[in-house]
């Protein structure tokens, strides 16, 4: 890892604790622990479902695997990390990198689960559920509160040069994968080995992953998180849709291609060009000051151009938005705040923490912010052929082109998803 990543991590955990000491004190605290969090086993099992630590711990830590540790944070006091780290030879235990940032904390090695030492007025944030029952934490520290969660929440919502360094080594390695991905479709493989391409050449294994890939052919890119992998490949393929991602130091990268396959009607390869026209239209339009949600509604005008310019719709581009017909095409909304989660924290609030739910007109939007320099956000519009939302405008006299739609609709849907960085100057797109 290059010296300067180092250097920006440092600079990141510094800010960190100014940011934090500042909370503290407006919240009157002389203590405050973070809670890593740990994996459940499965009902009467010795086996534990797949585990992420919680995200606030991952902003100072940087590790996304760390579990029942602890970091407390103390005004005017070095960050103190309480590692479990038990003497076990049933599995490699955990070890801190050799790497200039572990320098930033005091570091205490511990072999058994512990209960962080608190001093003073405390609380105490993470998955609490079951300590809360089994550990004196409640009756010296506040559990959880939800204004000061809020507060470090909108911490995480514009990035540290730092955090832009992980997204975009996440995305470097992500479209490694992607690329694999579309070779792979070009040799005819099936999901299964579409996926076993794509961890390769990204470089991680399936647990690893920031969510389950989603590796799609023919209808199945109209699922929208189709969530199996076929074992062996269907006799014609007409397409393939691969949204997949890669961690990097606990960041995400969150990137969705497309592709026509030999037995795909043509309009799919050019509606699948159209909508890459649309991704980088809407990305040209991102300044500080835009409401997403305004880029948003563009996605649906953009959207209808394209039902109207391919023949899908016969109508005005304008009732194809007002009567919905856009919406039962593509049912999620443009994008969200990417980070330490790929749904990142705070996106349907306001940044003082008062909720801003999505509009009744777009319930699956998850960002209704301003967007701000320092956000990072995906951009992803979609166009799909659900036979479920395509029904009900059956029923209706719209001037939809049904043979072609029933054409198309062996290919799924398209969607195409990359990931901006918002500065002062306009978007950097880091998935390019
Ligand atoms: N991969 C999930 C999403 O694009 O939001
Ligand atoms: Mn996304
Ligand atoms: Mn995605």
């Amino acid at each position: 890892m290059s010296a300067t990543l180092y250097q920006l991590q440092r600079d990141h955990i510094q800010a960190l604790n100014h940011a934090y000491q500042a909370r503290m004190a407006a919240h009157n605290l002389d203590s405050l622990a973070i809670y890593s969090g740990h994996a459940n086993n499965h009902f009467a099992d010795d086996h534990a479902t797949s585990f992420q630590s919680y995200g606030h711990f991952i902003h100072w830590v940087g590790m996304a695997d760390v579990q029942h540790s602890w970091l407390v944070i103390q005004p005017h006091q070095r960050p103190q990390l309480y590692l479990y780290a038990p003497a076990d030879f049933w599995h490699l235990p955990t070890q801190l990198p050799e790497e200039p940032w572990v320098a930033e904390f005091d570091v205490h090695l511990c072999s058994d689960k512990i209960t962080p030492p608190l001093t003073g007025r405390a609380a105490v944030i993470g998955d609490l559920k079951e300590l809360a029952n089994t550990t004196p934490l409640a009756n010296v520290a506040t559990l959880h509160p939800e204004g000061l969660v809020r507060e470090l929440d909108e911490l995480r919502m514009v990035k540290s040069a730092y955090e832009v360094a992980c997204l975009r080594e996440a995305n470097r390695l992500a479209i490694a994968g992607h690329q694999a991905a579309n070779a792979a479709f070009i040799g005819a493989s099936a999901e299964l080995d579409v996926q076993l391409a794509y961890l390769g050449a990204s470089r991680q294994r399936e647990s690893d992953v920031p969510y389950q890939n989603i590796i799609g052919l023919n209808e199945h890119a109209g699922v929208l998180h189709y969530q199996r992998y076929d074992l062996s490949a269907p006799k014609r393929r007409y397409s393939l849709l691969v949204d997949a991602g890669r961690r990097f130091r606990g960041y995400c990268a969150d990137i969705t291609r497309t592709y026509a396959g030999p037995d795909a009607p043509s309009e799919f390869g050019e509606l699948i060009s159209a909508m890459h026209g649309l991704k980088d239209e809407l990305i040209t339009q991102i300044v500080p000051g835009i409401e997403f949600l305004t880029l948003h509604e563009q996605m649906h005008r953009g959207l209808a151009d394209i039902l109207v310019s391919h023949g899908l719709y016969q109508g005005s581009a304008e009732s194809a938005v007002e009567t919905g017909v856009t919406r039962a095409f593509c049912p999620h909304g443009l994008g969200h705040s990417l980070g330490i989660q790929v749904h990142d924290v705070a996106g349907l609030r306001q940044p003082d923490g008062s909720p801003s739910p999505a509009p009744d007109t777009h319930p699956a939007l998850r960002l209704t912010r301003t967007l701000q320099a320092g956000m990072v956000i995906t951009i992803e519009p979609g166009l799909y052929f659900i036979p479920m939302l395509l029904a009900p405008l059956r029923k209706k006299p719209h001037p939809i082109d049904w043979t072609l739609v029933d054409r198309l609709a062996v290919c799924g849907g398209i969607r195409i998803e990359d990931n901006i960085l918002v500065t002062e100057g306009g978007p950097e797109n880091l998935t390019l």
